[in-house]
């Protein structure tokens, strides 16, 4: 979940790294740390906190060659102490570490025995010294670092370096996490990160690390597949993101620059080559059984995949929580499809979610946001969403960007691509209007009304439903208010108890089934409810409306927009930080 970068090359690795791990900073931020190489040993700086300004690291000496960290915690506290780099006993040998070291416990009472000491409560603090254990019996550090891996169990990305064996060397080892490397535009220049946005300023060029590589980077790339015990030769592929993309631009967080960028994703989404969504399509076609997998918000888009299916394309398809799936592994045969969604393509529970499936000769897909990740290169096919790096931990354009994928493969499966493209190209114009001033200072009056409360629940029918899961998602993880969805029919079921005198309640309405839902908005106003109404026809039941007009399977994507902003405004006003919510992460690398 972390960021990992490392650095060897011609400019300052102190000032090149920090800049890059602000990139990265999405994937963690609890504490960051940077070490480097220099005469004198190695040199380092850790805090605690989101990262610093270069002043912070101002007293580290120039170097050529080191790494650094930005920490989201698994094992630990977060403290100075806990902070990556670690180090070896000898203080030769600086690791930053991405995921977790499942036998640690035992590997630390090992060392312990050998008379080791540990400064931290992390997992990782194992890594540098099972490294200096074996180096102590006479091998060199590469040597040294690939019998410590036969000491280490779990998911990792690990970047290590060496005071003195080479100075100008880095490993880089990547087992169930992301790694890769970024060739550098200067002469023998080389990084090493989490996820490409770290080096996007320097290089387009990338080699993507595969499962079990150990790099060796110093004046050249040296990769063994550690699994074969042979040498390597990886692809460089050319990356079509633009540095400018991942930028914040005039805007002043990263949040609202990805929610208004949603008009111009559908246009993208609607150029994506027809003939790979055909035959993903037919896939699905020939499929007994499409399961869809995922998680968060990318669940959301799943389950309205699974509405649009049923409704536009008469299809029948599942859906579960990645973490869920493989309890119903046993159904799987080789007819069987899974298409998974992700964002990032390295959440831990989807990609275990694939493997499942594939372990089981089912047939997989990907819907992803990331070119070259973990998911999209295990499953069978993929289709890229195209929406550009999402740096704001929640997914705002990623999530309707996926939906716009679902759209267009369920009217290819209709056997009414035309129609689909249409409906889409037709939103295009709509979506900038949700996304303008008029309607984002119309949302902030709502949130006003709002910021002051610590419960909200959001009911919505057959597309509302899944809308209402994601609005109320988006609300939780940057508010911290407590906000539940619901099924409009599941109300009386039990959840009206929760509603009192002044309840401010969501109610997603569509034309289709406006009858059932007020009715719902009746009951919860009978019993005192504060209501605001999201669709396209006011209604006595509402006390505020917010209109989104009608457009049938697409009203998943047009309504998800103002709940995103009234998230936002809510974030801002209670003075929470839209980008980097509380105790989350942007890519959930460990399960
Ligand atoms: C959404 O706002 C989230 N922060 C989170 O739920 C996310 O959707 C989930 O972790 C899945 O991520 P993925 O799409 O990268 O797999
Ligand atoms: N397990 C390590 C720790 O808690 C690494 C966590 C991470 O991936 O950030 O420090």
């Amino acid at each position: 979940m972390c960021g990992i970068i490392g650095y060897i090359g011609p400019k300052n690795a102190t000032e090149t790294m920090l800049s890059c791990l602000q990139s990265l900073e999405y994937r963690g931020y609890d504490s960051w740390g940077l070490a480097v190489n220099t005469e004198n040993g190695i040199a380092f700086v850790k805090e605690v906190g989101k990262i610093g300004a270069v002043s912070s690291v101002s007293a580290l000496p120039k170097s050529s060659v080191g790494i650094g960290h930005t920490r989201w915690a698994t094992h630990g506290r977060v403290t100075r102490a806990n902070a990556h780099p670690h180090f070896s006993n000898n203080k030769k040998i600086a690791v930053v570490h991405n995921g977790i070291i499942e036998n640690f416990q035992a590997q630390k009472k090992f060392l312990t025995q050998q008379g080791f000491k540990f400064y931290s409560d992390t997992d990782t603090e194992i890594i540098p010294n099972t490294i200096e254990y074996h180096m102590r019996r006479g091998y060199d550090f590469v040597e040294a670092a690939k019998r410590s891996l036969n000491h280490l169990e779990g998911q990792y990305a690990i970047v290590a370096l060496h005071a003195d064996e080479d100075q100008d060397q880095l490993i880089a080892i990547r087992k169930e996490a992301p790694l890769v490397i970024g060739m550098g535009k200067e002469e023998n220049e080389f990084f090493v990160a989490s996820d490409v946005p770290a080096f996007l300023d320097h290089t387009k060029k990338v080699i993507f690390l595969e499962e079990q590589d150990l790099a060796i980077i110093n004046r050249k790339l040296t990769i063994f597949n550690l699994s074969k015990n042979i040498e390597v030769h990886r692809k460089i592929e050319n990356i079509g993101w633009d540095p400018v993309q991942a930028k914040k631009g005039n805007f002043d967080h990263f949040f609202m620059k990805e929610v208004a960028e949603q008009a111009e994703i559908i246009e993208r989404v609607v150029n994506i080559d027809k003939v790979l969504i055909k035959e993903i399509a037919d896939e699905m076609r020939k499929a007994q059984g499409v399961i869809f997998v995922a998680c968060g918000s990318a669940a959301h888009a799943c389950l309205s995949g699974v509405y649009t299916l049923a409704s536009v394309a008469k299809m029948h398809a599942n859906f579960y929580f990645a973490h869920e799936f493989k309890n119903f592994k046993k159904f799987l045969t080789p007819e069987s499809l899974v298409i998974a969604i992700s964002q990032s393509g390295e959440t831990a529970d989807t990609l275990d979610a694939i493997r499942v499936a594939k372990s089981c000769g089912a047939k997989t897909i990907s819907i992803t946001n990331t070119f070259g990740s973990s998911l999209s290169r295990e499953s069978h096919r993929t289709i890229i969403e195209r929406a550009g790096p999402e740096i704001c931990v929640l997914s705002t354009k990623t999530y309707t960007a996926q939906l716009a994928v679902l759209t267009l493969l369920a009217y290819e499966l209709a056997g009414k691509m035309d129609e689909g493209v249409a409906k889409l190209k037709e939103l295009i114009r709509y979506i900038y209007y949700l996304t303008s001033e008029e309607v984002r200072k119309f949302i902030k009056k709502i949130a006003e009304n709002l910021r002051y409360t610590e419960h909200l629940y959001l009911i919505g029918r057959d597309l509302q439903y899944p809308t209402a899961l994601e609005a109320a998602l988006k609300i939780k993880e940057v508010t911290y208010i407590h906000a539940e969805a619901f099924a409009g029919g599941e109300l009386k079921h039990g959840v009206i108890a929760l509603i009192v005198h002044g309840t401010p309640c969501i109610v997603f309405t569509s034309e289709k089934n406006e009858r059932e839902i007020i009715s719902n908005a009746m009951e919860l106003k009978a019993r005192g409810a504060y209501i605001i109404g999201v669709g396209p026809n006011n209604n006595e039941a509402f006390d505020v409306w917010i209109k989104v007009r009608e457009d049938e399977e697409a009203n998943s994507i047009c309504q998800i927009i103002p709940m995103q902003l009234l998230a936002y405004q809510l974030a801002i006003l209670r003075g929470c930080d839209p980008d980097k919510p509380r105790n989350l992460a942007k890519s959930v690398t460990v399960k």
